[in-house]
């Protein structure tokens, strides 16, 4: 298969890239930095791209580039997000604005430019990565929780769409998961805190190759009749109301 993977530098969109190029897939990140790096670790077969998805120039730019040099593309993961923790009073009109710009309108430009080549090329699978903060609130979360609940939304009319087109769309909601994005709340033991390990029953964060492994299910011909899901990968914490 054919592979394009926003924010694959590092972090989830990084260890799926690795999870793709060993399953076979020719593979192409996009990334607003880090991008040679990334594709030394990853091999020279490998497409490394740097361009912002917010951007739909740079983005449409990505998809032509995977397609005239790979022929065609059959998957994208949308794993470029950013977060942030700070007070809902707190929070400034341009701060709200770059989240919902870089977590919502950075996963729709590549999902869309995406489909318009699978519609008319046999279809294709689109993996969002969620989190499981689109489904539930949190504190210092306002922004980020409501990009994400906006990513489970989108996803779902995406696929009211496009599933008529053989393009199945989907999302993955990762609890906690070990990546640079979160490195400060790992070293702060914030991760292995009794609070985040009573809420999940199976008592740890993911690993991003747990996540990267869910994303190749997704977007495999095993998983050809699931469309317009989000898939938790987290733990059993989404399903847990017991937390005292
Ligand atoms: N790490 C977690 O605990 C966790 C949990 C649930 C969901 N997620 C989600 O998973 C996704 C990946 O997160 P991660 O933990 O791998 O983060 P990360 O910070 O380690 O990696 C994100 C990557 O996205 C890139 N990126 C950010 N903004 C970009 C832009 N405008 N254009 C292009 N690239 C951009 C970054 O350069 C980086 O390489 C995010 O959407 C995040 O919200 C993460």
């Amino acid at each position: 298969m054919i592979s394009l993977i926003t924010g694959g530098a590092q972090g989830i969109g990084f260890s799926t890239a690795e999870h793709f190029v060993r399953r076979g897939d020719k593979v192409c990140i996009l990334d607003r930095a880090g991008v040679a790096e990334a594709r030394e670790k990853l091999g020279a077969d490998v497409l490394a791209i740097e361009g912002d998805v917010t951007n739909p120039a740079d983005v449409d730019a990505a998809v032509v580039r995977t397609v005239e040099t790979f022929g065609g593309l059959d998957t994208l993961v949308t794993a470029a997000g950013i977060v942030a923790v700070e007070q809902a009073m707190d929070v400034v009109a341009d701060a709200f604005m770059r989240m919902m710009s870089v977590n919502v309108l950075g996963s729709f430009l590549p999902a869309q430019s995406a489909a318009r080549h699978m519609s008319e090329n046999g279809g294709g699978s689109i993996v969002f990565i969620g989190s499981v903060y689109g489904s539930v609130g949190a504190p210092k979360r306002t922004a980020y929780c409501a990009s994400k609940g906006a990513v489970h939304n989108m996803m779902q009319s995406l696929a009211t769409e496009w599933g008529p087109l053989g393009i199945r769309v989907n999302a993955l909601a990762p609890t906690g998961v070990r990546t640079p994005m979160v490195q400060d709340l790992i070293d702060k033991g914030i991760y292995n805190m009794v609070g985040v390990r009573n809420r999940t029953p199976l008592g740890r964060i993911a690993e991003p190759q747990e996540v990267a492994a869910a994303a190749a299910f997704l977007s495999s011909p095993e998983a050809s009749m699931v469309h317009g899901i989000v898939l938790p990968v987290d733990g059993g914490w989404i399903a847990n109301g017991y937390t005292w």
